[in-house]
């Protein structure tokens, strides 16, 4: 591999979005920001420059960090952030992986201005398990909101309460013609007949899982997570914020006549807080137009739309998600732990807490909205995890009692028990090198009526089984996938439902591990492993650089 040096300026950039111009944070003042491409193998320097006056930090999302913990980016977890006029050179080398993943920022909501595509190309020489794309295009989602993002989420925790939504969906930052104002900010994907492009689709949307679909044309996924599937054919595909998802895009034969819509909306299994629009691009023939048709303007030809699944249909979401399968060949095999040394249920959800002060909260009954871990909502300390692992001065940061099994026993009901409140902690979860793990994640769908996109930071992990209702611990288990389960780093908890996953913790450092809805993440809907060094000298975490940066 090579060394690739990027620098990234945190700036503040004027952007006018439906018809509605304001400031945002920026890199490098583009809106989304850079793409990186590098090759596996390759060591990455990023200059993180911060010329604004929030303190950020920036998140390579899926990057496994093998002993780099120091460079993974959440803030207050692996590093204190970058205050105002400071820098930060993000070193790390990517090890045995390859793929779309993408980066963000990783401190209250900064990540919805502040993220791109990270995409991670195969060593050289070594060719896709599928056809070669003609062209390899990103297609990253996003939310837009008018008002300040920041300024949404800090007053709703004051109040207690749920914050706005977003104003709009975007596909690569634009909106779309189906919002006001819009039609002029639509991304459109250029094309060729008889061609296959290579879409590398990424969800980067602050709270919204997304049904995308592009009209008259079927996708053959082939990636999930930068880890290869089993390729399968599809109409419409389901991605959670924090997944990507590559699909190869088969053009027609010949010049169609027609322009397509490739457009985006979101899967929610109950009505909530969130904002059911459609973000639409078009898809557009080039090439043999101008010639066959001189007279017709490309902008006059008929314009299919897709037909994408209704809101809440998750008998879709649960048959797309039970598609997905590792590639599991000989160069790629799955390698899924078959002995596991921990065993963890863990509850995921949403609850409530006192309200705090005197205030009026505006969560259910005069109380405050929280989201929690085993009933523990976590809360964010004031210096680094990974410092205060590291130096070994961690007693007044964190504890290290993260309960195993649920605080209050939980069982599925359908209906919401009484007691949902959540107690808060900075309770982390400690795992000896090597240890090979089963987590079974539940939700108790209390107050909220979505799945939970659970991110784990540092591993990818594979998902073993899923279903509907109670975990059986004793039946569950027998018809776990040990053989060809996906592999990846974000997996949606169904609402009412459960999923369990299988990783090794061969990666020394403390590690996030958060539902990507970023207002569940505020509520609290996280907690950290610890996974301790190992015993030779190429199994422990290496000491921080130098200019880490110091809260
Ligand atoms: Cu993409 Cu911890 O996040």
């Amino acid at each position: 591999g090579i060394t690739r040096h990027y620098k990234f300026d945190i700036k503040l950039q004027n952007v006018t979005r439906l018809c509605h111009t304001k400031s945002i944070v920026s890199v490098n003042g583009q809106f989304p920001g850079p793409r990186i491409v590098a090759r596996e193998g390759d060591q990455l320097l990023i200059k993180v420059v911060n010329h604004v006056s929030n303190n950020l930090s920036i998140h390579w999302h899926g990057i496994r960090q093998l002993r780099t913990g120091w460079a993974d980016g959440p803030a207050y977890v692996t590093q204190c952030p970058i205050q105002t006029g400071q820098s930060y050179v993000y070193n790390f080398t990517i090890t045995g992986q390859r793929g779309t993943l993408f980066w963000h920022a990783h401190i209250s909501w900064l990540r919805a201005t502040v993220y791109g595509p990270l995409i991670i190309l195969p060593k050289r020489g070594i060719p896709y398990p599928f056809p070669k794309p003609h062209m390899e295009v990103p297609i990253i989602f996003g939310e837009w909101f008018n008002a300040d993002p920041e300024a949404i989420i800090s007053q709703a925790l004051q109040a207690g309460g749920g914050p706005n939504v977003s104003d709009a969906y975007t596909i690569n930052g634009l909106p779309g013609p189906l919002y006001n104002c819009s039609a002029k900010d639509t991304f459109r994907l250029k094309v060729k007949p008889g061609k296959t492009y290579l879409l590398r689709l990424i969800n980067a949307a602050l709270n919204d899982e997304l049904f995308f679909s592009i009209a008259n044309h079927s996708l053959t996924v082939v990636e999930a997570d930068a880890l290869y599937v089993k390729p399968f054919e599809t109409q419409t595909l389901l991605i959670a914020p924090g997944q990507t998802t590559n699909v190869l895009l088969k053009t027609k034969p010949h010049y169609p006549n027609a322009s397509f819509f490739m457009t985006a909306r979101p899967y929610a299994t109950g009505l909530g807080t969130f904002d059911n629009s459609t973000v639409a691009s078009i898809l557009e023939y080039e090439q043999p137009f101008k010639k066959l048709h001189p007279r017709i303007s490309i902008n006059k030809l008929p314009l299919y739309k897709p037909v994408l699944p209704a809101l809440n249909d998750t008998s879709f979401a649960t048959k797309f998600t039970n598609k997905l399968r590792s590639l599991n060949t000989p160069q790629f095999p799955a390698q899924v732990p078959q002995k596991v040394d921990r065993k963890f249920f863990f509850t995921i959800g949403l609850g409530t807490s006192p309200c705090e002060g005197n205030q009026t909260c505006q969560g259910p009954n005069g109380t405050m909205f929280a989201a929690s871990v085993n009933n523990v909502s976590f809360a964010m300390p004031t210096t680094a995890l990974l410092q205060a692992h590291f130096s070994g001065q961690s007693h007044s940061v964190y504890t290290t009692d993260f309960p195993s099994d649920p605080v209050i026993l939980f069982n599925y009901t359908g209906t919401p028990p009484n007691n949902t409140m959540v107690s808060n902690g900075t309770k982390l979860m400690v795992l000896p090198f090597n240890t090979s793990v089963e987590l079974v994640m539940q939700d108790t769908s209390i107050l909220g009526a979505e799945s939970h996109p659970l991110h784990l930071h540092g591993f990818n992990f594979f998902v073993v089984g899923q279903g509907f209702g109670n975990f059986d611990p004793n039946k569950d288990p027998k018809n776990f996938n040990l053989v060809d389960p996906v592999e990846r780093n974000t997996i949606g908890v169904p609402s009412g439902g459960w999923v369990a996953i299988r990783f090794l913790a061969d990666n020394p450092g403390v590690w996030f591990m958060h539902c990507h809805l970023e207002v569940h993440t505020s509520w609290g809907l996280k907690m950290a492993w610890i996974v301790l060094d190992g015993k030779l000298p190429n199994q422990k975490l290496l000491p921080p650089p130098a200019d880490l940066p110091k809260c």
